[in-house]
């Protein structure tokens, strides 16, 4: 076995550790679980003409995003640092260079820009809570429950609002430490989501449009696969398990070394894959019972399943439980998004965690700015990709997570060596070997591809 100087001098991180497996299977959970599964899918899907795009991002999801989650908690756990320094240590440590340290920095970038409009949309379903209480759903046909929407999002100044109120929330979590309270909430919450996403499906099978929704979904039309179709599916896949930003590679570094990587990322995987399948199960009867559009862009949610909610008996109560907990789900991704750019300020400069978190929180704050003029003042001030929302939404799970996803692979496929790599996940036999030809050959090779020639 070949010595670990960087992990052996800590065996624990200097930011605490998880309190078992359980507890960090929970915290990634909570991270992968959240709007991209809810609100991001269904929607990317619509917009992607469904069948065939669903089934490339499953098969990114299993193909390149099992093994990315794989490399990227077994590079945190070895280094036991912040990413940057992780990768900074590493990469000196298996004899390449310290600017693999790049590839941790790109990655914090990517966390605060993800978070500045993630937030801005976690704000939405904070007043669509407010929105649910109030009974305006109940009874709402479809013109009603748009109408809503549009002239909640046309105003600046309450998405403003909300969207302060949310980072607000997350600047206080953070700033308190990775573990208190965290495991508790995930807990409660990946379960209750999955039972109202139920409690949805059976309303959207009684619509009678149920099977036109899983024609859409499962239906491929590999015609209509174009190349950015397919990039953003490997974006999707990169977004919903929250990798490629060195995000679970700071999770990692809290993890005690005697659990099963292999283990708890096909835990999360799971979770995070049936939320959303079930997601777009729930959503798409919805669309086509009320003759509206799939490909209706980030408010697809918020137009169809309020429909639901304002139909169902104890409407009222499903629709606050439903938007409390999406908002909680949103929570727990944003404490992920900031995490890599808070250790990283700590350790660097060293800061206290509550400082760190100020800073980054404000900076993000202040971007996000751009993703909520984005719907209204600004929502004709297009280039490139179109609204700075879509820009940085392109920007970052269509370039930046992929990218990071491509070197992280690499990293521990081809520059650590196979002791370094087989020793973390505690067996070389075949499913390390399994793990190995994903991480060396398969991802690396599909990322390429898609992302060449999704630019040509
Ligand atoms: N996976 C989260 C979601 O689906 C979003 C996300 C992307 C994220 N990257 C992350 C969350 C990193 C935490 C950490 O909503």
């Amino acid at each position: 076995m070949l010595s670990n100087q960087a992990g052996d001098a800590r065996r624990s991180s200097l930011h605490g550790n998880w309190s078992s497996r359980m507890a960090f299977i929970l915290a990634v959970t909570g991270s992968a679980v959240g709007l991209g599964n809810i609100w991001k899918f269904p929607y990317v899907a619509g917009q992607n003409g469904g069948g065939a795009f669903v089934l490339v991002y499953l098969v990114c999801v299993v193909l390149i995003g099992m093994p990315v989650m794989m490399s990227e908690i077994l590079i945190g756990r070895r280094g036991r640092r912040n990413p940057v320094r992780t990768m900074e240590l590493l990469g000196r440590e298996e004899g390449s260079t310290g600017r693999w340290r790049l590839v941790g920095g790109v990655g914090g970038l990517a966390g605060i820009l993800i978070l500045s409009y993630y937030s801005v949309v976690a704000g939405w379903t904070l007043a669509y809570t407010l929105k649910s209480v109030s009974g305006v759903f109940s009874g709402a046909g479809p013109e009603q429950v748009g109408a809503q929407f549009d002239s909640f999002v046309g105003d600046w100044r309450l998405v403003g609002l909300a969207h302060t109120i949310f980072m607000g929330l997350s600047i206080f979590v953070v700033a308190r430490g990775v573990e208190r309270g965290l495991e508790q909430a995930v807990r409660f919450m990946v379960p209750a989501l999955l039972v109202l996403m139920l409690v949805l499906l059976g309303y959207s099978i009684s619509t009678g449009y149920f099977a036109q929704g899983v024609v859409f979904m499962f239906t491929p039309d590999f015609e209509r696969l174009t190349w950015g179709s397919v990039l953003a599916a490997l974006g999707q896949a990169f977004f919903t398990l929250s990798i490629g930003m060195g995000a679970v590679m700071a999770y990692g570094a809290y993890l005690p070394e005697e659990t099963s990587i292999t283990g708890a990322s096909a835990a999360v995987v799971t979770a995070d894959t049936s939320i959303a399948i079930l997601a777009g199960l729930a959503i798409f009867p919805l669309v086509f019972a009320n003759g509206l559009t799939p490909a209706d862009g980030p408010g697809l949610v918020f137009n169809t399943l309020p429909l639901a909610f304002g139909q169902m008996a104890g409407g009222v109560f499903f629709s606050t439980i439903f938007f409390v907990l999406l908002s909680f789900a949103a929570w727990t991704s944003a404490i992920g998004l900031m995490e890599p750019a808070v250790a990283w300020i700590v350790e660097h400069f060293d800061k206290t965690r509550a400082q760190a978190t100020v800073a980054v929180g404000l900076l993000i704050w202040f971007v996000g700015f751009g993703s909520v003029l984005s719907f209204n003042v600004l929502s004709d001030f297009e280039f490139l990709a179109g609204t700075i929302y879509d820009n940085i939404d392109y920007l970052t799970s269509n370039v930046m997570l992929p990218l990071g996803g491509l070197l992280i692979t690499i990293f521990a496929g081809w520059v650590m060596c196979r002791n370094s790599t087989s020793d973390e996940l505690g067996t070389s036999g075949n499913l390390f070997r399994f793990w190995r030809v994903l991480a060396r050959f398969v991802a690396p090779i599909g990322i390429l591809l898609v992302l060449i020639n999704a630019v040509r």
